[in-house]
């Protein structure tokens, strides 16, 4: 298995492209089997989630083309049975359910997998499907959903963390082909969901609202093929506005939605880093002295979830005493043993992180156990005196597209190596 090895203590500095969104590339590919016309997506990014998807559309009986970042899906006909191995690696499987329950009116998909962030329910999308008219039944591993007809309705999808991002994607895909009107509440309003959103309306579908808790979903007879560019990818961009500031002199990433990562902004400058933004780019440098923070994480346009790791490695170097407490996957806390491997002095109390900066974190061999957990573990290596070796470099590999060659450009000493 392929390590990432990095000297710390070399200064950032320079520009750096973001890629398109990781979570709006795989509901948005999953959306294209609502439609036997050919769709063409752009700035999809080469990562193995979305390959995973695209198997898996594959496997489904769907004509898939990839150049460079384009990708071109024709779903003339297909199956609605998932392939269990592809769709078990990769919990965000699960949004091939709606595209499968709105187009054949069934689906068979495996279960997710748990994984190290904690518990993965669906009860909520299921809760939706069923909301529509569906039968819904887990036999041998598989989620099985099939609806004689589906037919609009007023769903809540609010759980008691919060609203679903993943189930509002699902439970909008499968009521654009339903008959009559469904409205979903407690609807989640990442800005995936409205890129999403913005995909299906161009099939012809009729959705309102999304980006805010109230979606309306008018059902049409069927859809047809479209063109999308992918948004940039806002949790890449947190991270690298985070490497800016833990060891930057200056780190401007480009084509970026400032507004997606205002929370992350917002919470750097709070640290007392110096933040300039343009239409589509942001500068975040070094300001005097960095301040403790208590964060808690919260549903966009809240402090997001998945940039909490990456904060927890710079609030590790910061003086005095930060709080942060996770309220999304309260267990999401797989890099604080690794960060106090390498000195870090960080006490959980349940959901929450009660970090004491250090002057200096210490190079160390590390190991990668979630996607967001090893792009920490990452930028704790930028910082760290000496050398620090992550293994099970796969997660990195799922989510961030070349995330050591884009370090590197900006003046890190971090190299692959191959195992
Ligand atoms: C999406 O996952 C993202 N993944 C996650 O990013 C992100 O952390 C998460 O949203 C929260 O923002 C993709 O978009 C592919 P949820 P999703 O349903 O949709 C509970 C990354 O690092 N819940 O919004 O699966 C759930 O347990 C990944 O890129 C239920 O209780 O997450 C969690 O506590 C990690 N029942 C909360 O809701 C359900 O039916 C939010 O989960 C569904 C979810």
């Amino acid at each position: 298995m392929d390590k990432i090895r990095i000297h710390g203590g070399h200064p950032l500095s320079g520009t750096i492209k973001i890629s398109g969104s990781k979570n709006s590339a795989l509901p948005i590919l999953a959306a294209t089997l609502l439609t036997r016309e050919p769709c063409t997506i752009h700035r999809v990014p080469d990562l193995s989630d979305t390959n995973y998807m695209l198997q898996i559309l594959k496997h489904l009986g769907a004509e898939v083309e990839r150049a460079s970042g384009t990708v071109t899906v024709a779903a003339a006909k297909i199956d609605s049975v998932a392939p269990y191995d592809v769709v078990r690696r990769m919990r965000a499987s699960v949004c091939v359910i709606g595209p499968l329950l709105g187009r054949c009116k069934e689906a068979t998909v495996s279960l997710p997998g748990g994984c190290v962030i904690g518990d993965r329910p669906i009860d909520l999308h299921l809760k939706g499907f069923e909301a529509l008219g569906s039968a819904v039944r887990v036999e041998a591993g598989n989620i099985k959903v099939f609806a004689p007809k589906l037919t609009g309705a007023v769903i809540n999808l609010r759980g008691k963390f919060g609203p679903t991002v993943l189930g509002t994607d699902n439970v909008m895909m499968a009521a654009a082909l339903a008959e009559g009107t469904t409205v979903i509440e407690g609807a989640a309003q990442e800005p995936e969901v409205v890129d999403l959103a913005n995909f299906l309306n161009k099939m012809g579908a009729k959705i309102e609202g999304a980006g805010t808790r109230r979606i309306i979903v008018e059902g049409v007879k069927e859809l047809h093929g479209a063109e999308h560019d992918i948004i940039p990818d806002r949790i890449e961009a947190g991270t690298f506005l985070v490497a800016g500031a833990i060891c930057g002199k200056g780190v401007t990433i480009k084509r970026v939605e400032p507004e997606h990562v205002q929370a992350v902004t917002k919470a750097l400058s709070n640290c007392g880093f110096k933040i300039e933004s343009t239409n589509n780019s942001i500068t975040v440098s070094p300001n005097g002295v960095a301040a403790p923070l208590e964060l808690a994480t919260e549903p966009y346009p809240g402090f997001p979830t998945d940039m909490q790791a990456q904060m927890c490695a710079l609030l590790s170097t910061t003086g005095g005493i930060s709080v942060i407490t996770e309220n999304i996957f309260p267990q999401r806390y797989m890099h604080v043993a690794e960060l106090k491997r390498m000195g870090a002095h960080v006490d959980l109390e349940g959901p929450t992180a009660v970090i004491q900066g250090v002057d200096r974190l210490f190079g160390a061999p590390v190991m990668a156990s979630d996607l967001r957990a090893s792009a920490a573990l990452v930028l704790a290596g930028l910082k760290a005196d000496g050398i620090t070796e992550v293994s099970r470099v796969y997660h990195i590999d799922r989510g961030y597209e070349h995330l050591d060659e884009k370090l590197s450009e900006l003046g890190a000493q971090i190299e692959r190596v191959k195992g």
